[in-house]
């Protein structure tokens, strides 16, 4: 959480920042980054970039990474990122002095097929997490996919939907671009593996989501040596209702203004579980529910950000949430 001014308690909302410099021109668009500041990056990178965590990222990301080429100890120049995107998906960067886009200035930008990174760089004090998304968690968490088809596939279908929706549905793609490529999880090898770039830019979500993996195995949720989303399925089938009911707390203690810190974020739900009765084992269990990625029961959840995510959606293959996207998105985006 930052102690600038402009954030002075992280409330789920994320302050607009003032901008003081105009924004960048196309011909613009490199930085000169402080000693300081490529020694933040090399650290953020090498915290993640370890084998024990790099075994629960999904194959695309790691893929994405060589054909990226990123240098560990320095912030890339947008030049070196487009160098590798561009060829390959025809999506190109630009940096933006804005610390968090909104969305309908983000998805004007999505429909050029313009991916922004802001020119925000987390402090040291916010290495473990940081709830706002800086230039780490855009170049490390995303572009790496971005270099690769299937990922300019998924995000090509966002901005021809948001255009087209009306508020409601608007915040119904929000919510499903932050549980598939800021948040989702995907089966590969019969393991969860980590998708979105929210999780693995974040040392601190990256642990918490790989401690639930290893959860839910110990406590025997789910048998790896069976097939593991029919299992996720089946406890999702018949906790359905309280997993809603868990939605419906988590949002009005948002609305509260309870769930802005990740330290105590848990132990809120937890209360939660208490006042609703649900025991907190099996599927709830852990500090984080797994759920397959259900549109009607993201659609349910009226606010993706908080401090810290108590729930994260599943899928099948990469292969089913593109199709599970396109059933929302496709008959929007094909409106006259
Ligand atoms: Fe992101």
């Amino acid at each position: 959480m930052t102690k600038n001014q402009h954030a002075p308690a992280y409330t789920g909302d994320i302050a607009a920042q003032q901008v003081t410099s105009p924004e960048y021109s196309k011909e613009n668009q490199e930085l000169s980054f402080s000693e300081e500041q490529h020694a933040i990056w090399a650290d953020l990178f090498a915290g993640v970039y370890q084998p024990y965590l790099l075994e629960h990222l999904c194959a695309e990301w790691k893929t994405g990474m060589d054909l990226l080429a990123l240098d560990p100890l320095r912030i890339p120049t947008v030049s070196h990122l487009n160098g590798r995107i561009t060829p390959r998906t025809g999506w190109s960067i630009e940096r933006t002095v804005v610390r968090y886009t909104l969305a309908d200035d983000w998805y004007k930008k999505f429909a050029q097929r313009v991916f922004l990174i802001t020119d925000y760089l987390r402090t040291r004090d916010q290495m473990e997490f940081t709830p706002e998304p800086d230039m780490f968690h855009d170049i490390f968490g995303h572009l790496p996919f971005l270099t690769q088809e299937f990922y300019a596939k998924i995000e090509d279908k966002f901005a021809p939907a948001y255009m087209k929706a009306t508020q409601e549905e608007r915040e119904v793609i929000k919510r499903l671009a932050w549980y598939s490529t800021e948040f989702g999880l995907v089966v590969q090898e019969n393991r969860f593996k980590v998708f979105g770039a929210g999780i693995i830019s974040g040392r601190k979500e990256l642990t918490r989501t790989i401690m639930e993996f290893y959860r839910l195995g110990r406590d025997n949720v789910i048998d790896f040596s069976q097939p593991v989303f029919p299992q996720l399925q089946s406890h999702f089938r018949v906790n359905r209702d309280n997993l809603h009911r868990i939605i419906d707390g988590v949002n009005s203690l948002h609305q509260k203004g309870q769930m802005s810190s990740a330290d105590e974020g848990w132990n809120v739900v937890l209360g939660l579980y208490k006042k609703l009765g649900i025991d907190p084992d099996g599927m709830f269990g852990g500090e984080v529910i797994l759920a397959p990625f259900d549109i009607e029961t993201i659609a349910r959840i009226p606010k993706t950000v908080y401090a810290f995510n108590p729930m994260l959606f599943v899928c099948e293959s990469l292969e089913e949430m593109d199709i599970l996207l396109d059933s929302y998105l496709k008959p929007i985006a094909m409106r006259a």
